[in-house]
C-alpha cells in the first residue's frame, strides 16, 4: 500500500514564536517496501511518522495511505521507542489487546498471540508480565503486537534506540526476517546510519530543521540482510554516501542552534 506525502507543511505555535517542522516534503513511499528515514535531532521524523499514522493534525498539504479514501491511521500500526505495553497484562494479553477490541474470541485471539510470540522468539513468555522482561524482550513484546493487527502498513519511531548494541542487533534480524517473510509497507524512523542502511530499500536523508527531503539513496543489498553485510565494500560506500550527508546536517543543525542562543 503506496504512502503518498504531497508538499507537507507543519507548522507548530503561533507567530512570531512559530516552528517551522516541515517544509513542503513530497516523496512517495512504495508499497511494500521497507523506507527508512534518517535525519538530524528535531528535522522532523516522528513528527512526519505521526502524520502518516493519522495521530497529528497538520497544517497543508495532502498525505495518502492506500486509494480507498480511508482516514490516515486505518492501514497503519505504530511501534515507538516507549512501548506502552500494558504492565499489568500478562505477555499473551498484551499482544492479544488489539483483537480483543475488534471483537475477536478468546481461543481465536490467543491462538494468532501465541503464534507470533514464538515467531519473535518469547515461547514460554507467555504469562509473564512486562516488568518481569528484559528491555529487548519488551520491544518484542510490542513488535508481535503491532503484527497481530496484519495491518499493510507499519510506522515505527526509533523503535530500538534504548536497546543495548546486542539486543539491537537481533532485533534488527528479527524485524529484517519478519518483512522479508510477510511483505508490508514500512516506514522506519531512526537516526542511526547503519540501521538504516541495513534495514531499508530506500534511505529518505532530511535537512536539519524545517526538514525538507534532501536526498534519497537506493539501497540495492541483496536480500536476505545480516549483520555480516555491514562489513562488505558496497555497505561501507551507502554508509560513506549517507554519513556525508548527515555530518553537513548536523553542522546545520549546530549553527541554527548557535544562532538561536547568541
Ligand atoms: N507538539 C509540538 N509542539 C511544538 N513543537 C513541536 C511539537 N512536536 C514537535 N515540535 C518541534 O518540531 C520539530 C520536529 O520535531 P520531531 O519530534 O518531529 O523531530 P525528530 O526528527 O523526530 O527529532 P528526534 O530525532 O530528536 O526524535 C522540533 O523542532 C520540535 O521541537
Ligand atoms: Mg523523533
Amino acid at each position: 500500500m503506496d504512502i503518498v506525502v504531497e508538499n507537507l507543511v507543519q507548522v507548530f505555535g503561533e507567530a512570531p514564536r512559530e516552528v517551522l517542522a516541515l517544509d513542503r516534503v513530497s516523496h512517495r513511499f512504495p508499497s511494500e517496501r521497507f523506507t527508512c528515514i534518517l535525519g538530524p535531532s528535531g528535522c522532523g521524523k516522528s513528527t512526519m511518522a505521526q502524520i502518516v499514522g493519522g495521530i497529528e493534525p497538520y497544517t497543508s498539504g495532502t498525505v495518502t495511505v492506500g486509494s480507498d479514501g480511508q482516514p490516515l491511521g486505518t492501514h497503519s500500526v505504530m511501534v515507538w521507542q516507549q512501548l506502552n505495553l500494558f504492565p499489568w497484562r500478562t505477555v499473551i494479553d498484551n499482544v492479544a489487546f488489539g483483537l480483543e477490541i475488534r471483537g475477536v474470541a478468546k481461543p481465536e485471539r490467543n491462538e494468532r498471540a501465541r503464534r507470533l510470540i514464538a515467531s519473535v522468539g518469547l515461547r514460554g513468555f507467555e504469562q509473564h508480565r512486562p516488568p518481569q522482561l528484559s528491555g529487548g524482550m519488551r520491544q518484542r513484546v510490542a513488535l508481535a503486537r503491532a503484527l497481530i493487527m496484519e495491518r499493510p502498513v507499519m510506522l515505527m519511531d526509533e523503535p530500538f534506540a534504548a536497546l543495548d548494541a546486542q539486543t539491537k542487533i537481533v532485533m534488527q534480524e528479527e524485524l529484517v526476517r519478519i518483512y522479508e517473510r510477510s511483505k508490508r509497507t514500512i516506514l522506519f524512523v531512526t537516526h542511526a546510519i547503519d540501521e538504516a542502511i541495513l534495514l531499508g530499500d530506500e534511505v529518505v536523508v532530511m535537512t536539519a530543521r524545517p526538514g525538507r527531503i534532501k536526498e534519497v539513496i537506493p539501497i540495492d543489498l541483496p536480500r536476505p540482510r545480516s549483520q555480516e553485510m555491514v562489513n562488505t565494500p558496497a555497505f561501507g560506500r551507502l554508509y560513506d554516501r549517507a554519513l556525508h550527508l548527515i555530518r553537513e546536517e548536523v553542522l546545520n543543525a549546530m549553527k541554527q542552534q548557535e544562532a538561536m542562543v547568541g
